[in-house]
């Protein structure tokens, strides 16, 4: 514990815990203290399960230019026997990490793994009565540990905490873990609620007074100042949807407090979104979904901040409705879209100041996918797109896209600074054939002075108006940043901005220009 404690301290003292600090509108991630953004991509469950296994997709993973990885650290792998932890499965982990100069956010597969229970050990799945399973209407046990059990909570938090202890006596000076996600993907199913005796007991009782003080404090219109939870938020799916996601939250807390009392890294939890139309207890309810932030925050104040795993199309809604003030975006999990997800990453990033982005089972991408190439324009705008962060000096562009997959590729307009500037997703093809895929198209612009604006994305077409006088422009030049060093390359005042009527950046290839704009009359 000494050492433990020695450690703590000195990582503490260099102040180089990585943290969540407030820039303007927005909160960036600090590792090493300075700010970093995640251009990540989240492993396959099982893959990290075999080391070596692993180890054959690190060249991909530098190919496409990850600087994060997203893996599990699994409580059956970690407490093979009660008590007894191993942590030879997080160790080879971060070995190879650090030997590709790589991050990690670990992901802590403890009670929950979207809606199962399937990561806990053998000795807590086989006993039963020690540790209780959310229960069906009928009495029968489900593959759900239930959150109302304390032996439950106290195990996993027990867990946890150990993780915690052990990343702090290995990694506190090397800091290759920079965030953990509590549990994954949370959510009852098919019921909106546990039925055990002591779900049912609670849920004829009266909503805790810490959930109605701290939802009257943030505005919210009750039916009553107290009672029951039926009384307060009335009957139905909805009410138990809300009574789970408070026990889910303050389970949660536990397990999130007893490792931060350890080693205090930013910690987070992720959700499974809803389809259109579905109603509690149809699709993983409880979990940390929009409608449900204030139960969680109210319930789970150890966690930094509620994550989306937007596998759905409308990446954009979903996002949005995730970056509200206090809650920094962070997409853990996104689909295997290739047209869609490098666009939507430099969106969420741009117009959201997301901390980063990281598309599931990255291992089965190729190298030449889209997304290496979105991640080198990233890394090459990275000391750009922190310091615009959390102001007003910088958007993100794409077409919407609907939950059936309808793209809106109407043009958009943006003041930005003292232009407009007015973005178009059509007809940015130079090839004969054009790919059409107005999805992949999107990308993010920087007001970096009073007349001068770099643009970085793909697929784009953008004019400039302002008022009082006619915008002109005075040059275009793409290039690339260098060691943070802007290198220009060609000089684009031919056919490439249609002689200077408007910036392109074709479809093919995401690439970087800047403009310089005067005025006339
Ligand atoms: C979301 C989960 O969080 C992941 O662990 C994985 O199961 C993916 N779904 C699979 O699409």
């Amino acid at each position: 514990m000494l050492v433990l404690a020695a450690a703590f301290t000195a990582a503490r003292a260099a102040d180089d815990i990585p943290q969540l600090r407030t820039k303007g509108t927005t909160q960036q991630l600090i590792v090493d203290g300075a700010p970093f953004l995640i251009r990540g991509g989240e492993l396959g469950n099982s893959t990290a399960s075999d080391l070596k296994y692993l180890q054959q997709f690190w060249p991909l993973f530098g190919q496409l230019g990850l600087n994060t990885i997203l893996a599990p650290a699994s409580w059956e792998l970690i407490e093979p026997v009660e008590g007894q932890f191993d942590f030879r499965s997080i160790d080879g982990l971060l070995e190879q990490a650090r030997a590709h100069k790589t991050r990690v956010v670990l992901l802590w597969f403890g009670a929950w793994k979207n809606s199962m229970s399937s990561y806990v050990p053998a000795w807590v799945k086989r006993d039963q009565a020690r540790f209780p399973r959310s229960q069906l209407p009928d009495g029968r046990g489900m593959e759900i540990l239930s959150p109302f059990a304390a032996a439950n909570r106290e195990a996993d938090a027990r867990a946890f905490a150990a993780l915690m202890a052990h990343l702090l006596a290995v990694d506190a000076r090397r800091r290759t873990v920079i965030m953990v996600q509590v549990e994954n993907e949370i959510g009852m199913i098919p019921h909106a609620r546990d039925y055990s005796p002591a779900a049912n007991e609670l849920i004829a009782g009266e909503v805790p007074t810490a959930l109605m003080s701290y939802l009257a404090g943030h505005g919210r219109k009750l039916a009553s100042p107290r009672g029951t939870w039926e009384q307060v938020f009335g009957r139905g799916a909805a009410t138990e949807e809300i009574f789970m996601a408070w026990h889910f939250a303050t389970y949660v807390e536990a397990v999130a407090k007893a490792g931060k009392r350890v080693y205090p890294l930013p910690m987070f939890v992720n959700a499974a979104l809803v389809r259109p139309g579905r109603q509690p207890g149809e699709y993983p309810s409880a979990g940390p979904l929009p409608h449900l932030i204030d139960v969680w925050r109210a319930g789970a104040p150890s966690i930094d901040f509620l994550a989306p795993d937007i596998y759905f199309p409308n990446f954009v809604e979903w996002a949005r409705a995730y970056s509200v003030p206090g809650n920094p975006l962070f997409v853990p999990e996104t689909g295997r879209a290739p047209d869609a997800t490098p666009a939507n990453g430099f969106y969420a990033i741009g117009e959201l100041d997301a901390i980063g982005f990281s598309p599931f089972a990255i291992e089965s991408y190729k190298a030449d996918d889209a997304l290496g190439d979105a991640y080198d324009v990233l890394r090459q705008i990275t000391p750009l797109v922190l310091e615009h962060q959390g102001d007003d000096s910088m958007i993100g562009v794409r077409p919407p896209v609907s939950f059936d997959g309808v793209v809106d590729d109407t043009p958009q307009s943006f003041r930005l600074g003292d232009y407009t500037l007015h973005v178009a997703f059509k007809g940015t093809s130079t090839e004969p054939t054009p790919q059409r895929k107005v999805e992949a198209h999107g990308g993010l612009i920087i007001r970096l002075g009073a007349d001068e604006y770099l643009v970085a994305g793909k697929g784009l077409i953008v004019t400039f108006s302002t008022e009082g006088a006619i915008a002109g422009i005075e040059s275009i030049w793409e290039g690339r940043f260098v060691d943070g060093r802007w290198v220009p390359g060609r000089l684009l005042n031919g056919d490439e901005s249609h002689q200077g009527r408007h910036l392109r950046i074709p479809e093919g290839k995401f690439g970087i220009q800047r403009v310089r704009l005067y005025r006339y009359q």
